[in-house]
């Protein structure tokens, strides 16, 4: 299995400690999405939509751990029932919101990544097809609700 990124991200975070742990603690935050020119055909009808899905690789850190302490808790937690950067295939998943389509460049805000994160793939967000209402959230139903206040630590460096 082969992938190759289309594009860079950019946003105001070098340094993970301190930046916000999600989409929803990162309101006003902005930063552009540098597609690679082979794929700009590809973004045609791209602006009638407000927010985009950013599926891109954590390009920082190595290695995982199945059990983890999230940013969210104290207790480890199974991998797969976390967000947590270092998995076994280090994909991250943000739904951002879409500014401006200006060429290669996507102007974009609520970004949680660091500044330099290789773009694997872009989509877009439809809520008729992703948002659920009757929805079970687990270990996180109580905290949740502070995801916006949470900044990351050197936990998953
Ligand atoms: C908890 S993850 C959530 C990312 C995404 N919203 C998701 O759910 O897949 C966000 C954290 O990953 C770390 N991070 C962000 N970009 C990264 C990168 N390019 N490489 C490694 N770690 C990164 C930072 O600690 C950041 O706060």
């Amino acid at each position: 299995m082969e992938m190759k990124p289309i594009g860079i991200i950019h946003t105001p975070f070098s340094d993970p400690v301190g930046m916000p742990i999600q989409p929803a603690g990162a309101a006003g935050v902005r930063g552009t999405v540098q597609v690679f020119d082979e794929y700009v055909p590809g973004l045609q009808d791209l602006e009638g939509f407000s927010h985009i899905l950013l599926l891109y690789l954590f390009h920082r850190g190595e290695g995982f751990n199945l059990q983890v302490v999230p940013f969210m808790d104290t207790e480890p937690r199974g991998l797969f029932a976390t967000r947590a950067p270092k998995r076994p295939n280090p994909i991250g998943l943000s739904l951002v919101q879409l500014d401006r389509v200006e060429g290669a460049t996507l102007h974009v805000s609520g970004l949680d990544m660091l500044d330099g994160t290789p773009l694997l793939d872009i989509k877009p967000y439809v809520p008729d097809f992703d948002r659920q209402e009757q929805v079970r959230t687990g270990w996180l139903e109580q905290a949740r609700k502070t995801v916006s206040k949470r900044r990351s630590d050197q936990r998953f460096q």
